[in-house]
């Protein structure tokens, strides 16, 4: 093997095998080990020169070792350094694969007849490679049309990928109810386990009390425990105003760069949950009454609705006589 392959390709082989392992093995982030870890950079420095001066050894142990033979010992080692590898095994295998056919200087006895501008046929046996992949291909084919257009047991590639995005969406909705992570103003319910209420507490402590007050109440910011909303109550106007902010220059940034969905999820669970409480210093209500969507509007009276509707089936008529 030595003789194989010379130093210049066996010494940064043997370099960037070990170079790879580290850079597998240790763990640097994004980073480079070698350029986080200098010991490492310096311990490839080691390896590098002990791999040259291994050569440099070996090389000048066999050179005074030749120095050291008698004229037909020198020629017997110049011999074996100058004989290329033989590679039995796959010279056999080539040989199987290549099948019997008849050398280049034999090729005149199975010429045939034919003639096309000069250009002659060979009669010569095809390489058993190629006949196989024939055959095969052939039984292939068979199988192939009787699955797809006899029996239809198989589906084509469209049919195939229609099928696999069916799983795939049935898959990501699995996916979604375990992973709370994911949520978004889209799929956002009112949380009310008591430890995501809690959760949802401490984020607001940590971060929101400053401006709405830890009892809600408000300051800079709103009154957060009334059923006046200035940008919409209910849960998801309310992740939406966490996620992405208030009004701009109002000072209610957006969070969603700070807190991870669920965490917004929480906090917004937790400031819904104070609705109805009664802080020390209240804030004068901002905004509107919210009403969530399907409830009737009960400051409306009912009968504004019914004359309403009649007011539309009286006109109808009138629109008909046209
Ligand atoms: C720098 C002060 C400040 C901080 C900190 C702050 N807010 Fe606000 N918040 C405001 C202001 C001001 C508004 C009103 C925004 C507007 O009028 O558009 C507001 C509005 C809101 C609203 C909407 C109220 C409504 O009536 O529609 C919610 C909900 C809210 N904040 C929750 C939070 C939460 C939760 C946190 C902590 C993660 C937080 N805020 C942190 C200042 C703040």
């Amino acid at each position: 093997m030595r003789n194989l392959f010379p130093s210049y390709v066996r010494v940064p082989v043997i370099f960037f095998t070990i170079f790879g392992l580290i850079e597998y093995f240790v763990d640097s982030g994004d980073e480079p080990a070698f350029l986080k870890y200098p010991v490492i950079m310096l311990f490839l420095l080691l390896i590098l020169l002990v791999l040259i001066a291994i050569e440099g050894i070996v090389g000048s142990i066999e050179n005074v070792l030749f120095q050291s033979l008698d004229e037909a010992g020198k020629e017997r080692y110049l011999a074996s350094k100058t004989k290329t590898p033989q590679f039995k095994a796959l010279n056999n295998i080539y040989d199987k694969l290549k099948g019997k056919q008849k050398p280049i200087e034999e090729e005149h006895e199975i010429i045939l007849d034919h003639n096309y501008d000069g250009i002659k046929e060979l009669d010569n046996n095809l390489p058993p490679w190629w006949v196989w992949s024939f055959y095969i291909s052939i039984v292939f084919a068979a199988v192939y049309l009787v699955r797809f257009h006899v029996i239809g047991t198989a589906d084509f590639a469209a049919e195939e990928l229609e099928k696999e995005y069916a799983q795939a969406k049935i898959e990501i909705e699995e996916y979604k109810k375990t992973a709370k992570n994911l949520v978004d103003v889209n799929t956002v319910t009112l949380l009310t386990d008591a430890a995501d209420l809690k959760a949802g507490q401490s984020i607001f402590n940590a971060n929101c009390v400053a401006c709405h007050m830890a009892d809600g109440g408000g300051g800079i910011g709103p009154n957060l425990t009334d059923n006046y909303w200035i940008l919409g109550g209910g849960i998801k106007n309310v992740f939406h105003t966490i996620s992405e902010g208030g009004r701009s220059g109002k000072g209610m940034i957006s969070w969603k760069n700070d807190l991870k969905p669920i965490e917004m999820a929480q906090v917004a669970s937790y400031v819904l949950s104070l609705e109805g409480t009664t802080p020390a210093n209240p804030k004068e209500p901002e905004g509107d009454i919210w009403k969530p969507e399907g409830v009737d509007n009960v400051e409306v009276p009912e009968e504004v609705i019914e004359t309403e509707v009649i007011e539309v089936e009286t006109s109808t008529p009138a629109e008909n006589n046209d």
